[in-house]
């Protein structure tokens, strides 16, 4: 997710889930050609396993970018095919080119050959009015035959004009139905549900039918809720373990984690601050929470602030039993 699911993000989940496949934000293939790409690939080895997403609509940048996902160490390249926002249409990729399942072939077949990489999909169940289950059908075949080896399906199609990217996650409804009819036809493909899952029991419940989930806006919003997921979904050890009902992870666990990975980025010249703004969503529903936040913020963002400022706020929550 483009601003949230940054390396930094990443760091925080794996305090959470040692086993959750991760994404990068959306990376453009052409960026990749022309920028830094330090900048745009580094990672940390605890973040694997680890997909890369990229945008774009060209089979040789984008065969390069799966060349470039393997000598970086990624797990898995994924193409983006499910952004509505204006800029990527202009790029003609993300959301649009459901229309134009062929193109999509091509790249995905570049990308299969460019790499011992998995090469998998980020869709949309439709857009505008190539909407029906038949065209839906039709786009998976297509892109499937080319070597996509995972669907990851945005239970909701895009309105391109009218809608802008908010409310494109938002109005058009959420058919989970379509997602399932698509696995129940399509048995030999691996097919993944994402929209609207909230919470953990959403995702058992949308786990029958499918063979994944896929969790967004509420895994940024509510790192924490996603603590069972280890021991409930891959039925292994939790990545930490802070209570008797081996569910629980403190808050201020999570930030004692981040305390080596923070002081590294600080003396590599990194600010704190980028990682801390995603720390802000760590505590909730716990009295003082809006406080701490506060200060959080305010040291965080001091000039020079450091691995102490997580010190300290750590140790404020774990003074509240948290
Ligand atoms: C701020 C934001 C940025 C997003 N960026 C991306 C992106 O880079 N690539 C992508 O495939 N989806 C992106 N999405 C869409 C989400 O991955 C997801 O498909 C959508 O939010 C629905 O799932 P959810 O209800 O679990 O959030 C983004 C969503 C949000 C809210």
């Amino acid at each position: 997710m483009m601003d949230c699911t940054d390396r930094h993000f990443r760091m925080i989940m794996r305090q959470v889930s040692r086993r959750a496949l991760l994404y990068t934000e959306m990376v453009v293939a052409q960026a990749l050609h022309h920028g830094r790409r330090d900048r745009l690939l580094d990672f940390d080895p605890a973040e694997h396993p680890l997909a890369l997403q990229v945008g774009g609509d060209d089979p040789v940048l984008l065969a390069e970018a799966a060349r470039l996902a393997h000598d970086w160490g990624y797990d898995e390249i994924n193409l983006n095919v499910g952004c509505p926002s204006p800029r990527v249409q202009q790029g003609n990729f993300g959301a649009c080119l459901m229309a134009d399942p062929a193109r999509v072939a091509r790249c995905i077949a570049a990308m299969a050959a460019a790499a011992p990489l998995p090469v998998t999909v980020k869709h949309r169940i439709g857009i505008d009015d190539h909407d029906s289950y038949a065209e839906l059908l039709a786009f998976v075949d297509t892109v499937a035959a080319a070597g996509a080896v995972r669907f990851a399906v945005h239970a909701r199609k895009a309105w391109l004009q009218g809608l802008d990217p908010r409310q494109n996650r938002t109005i058009p409804p959420l058919r989970y139905d379509l997602v399932q009819a698509l696995k129940r036809d399509r048995p030999q493909l691996t097919v993944e549900l994402n929209g609207g899952l909230e919470t953990l029991a959403a995702c058992h419940e949308a786990l029958v039918g499918v063979d994944g989930v896929m969790v967004g806006r509420a895994a940024y919003h509510h790192p924490l809720r996603w603590a069972a997921v280890d021991r409930e979904v891959f039925g292994a050890a939790p990545a930490t373990n802070d209570g008797d009902d081996g569910d629980t992870i403190r808050p201020s666990t999570v930030i004692r984690g981040l305390l080596d990975y923070s002081d590294t980025w600080c003396r590599g010249g990194g600010r704190l601050w980028a990682i801390a703004r995603h720390l802000v969503h760590l505590v909730e529903g716990v009295a003082g929470a809006r406080r701490w936040r506060q200060q959080l913020t305010r040291d965080a963002c001091t000039t020079g602030a450091g691995p102490e400022v997580f010190e300290q706020a750590a140790r404020q929550l774990e003074a509240h039993g948290h």
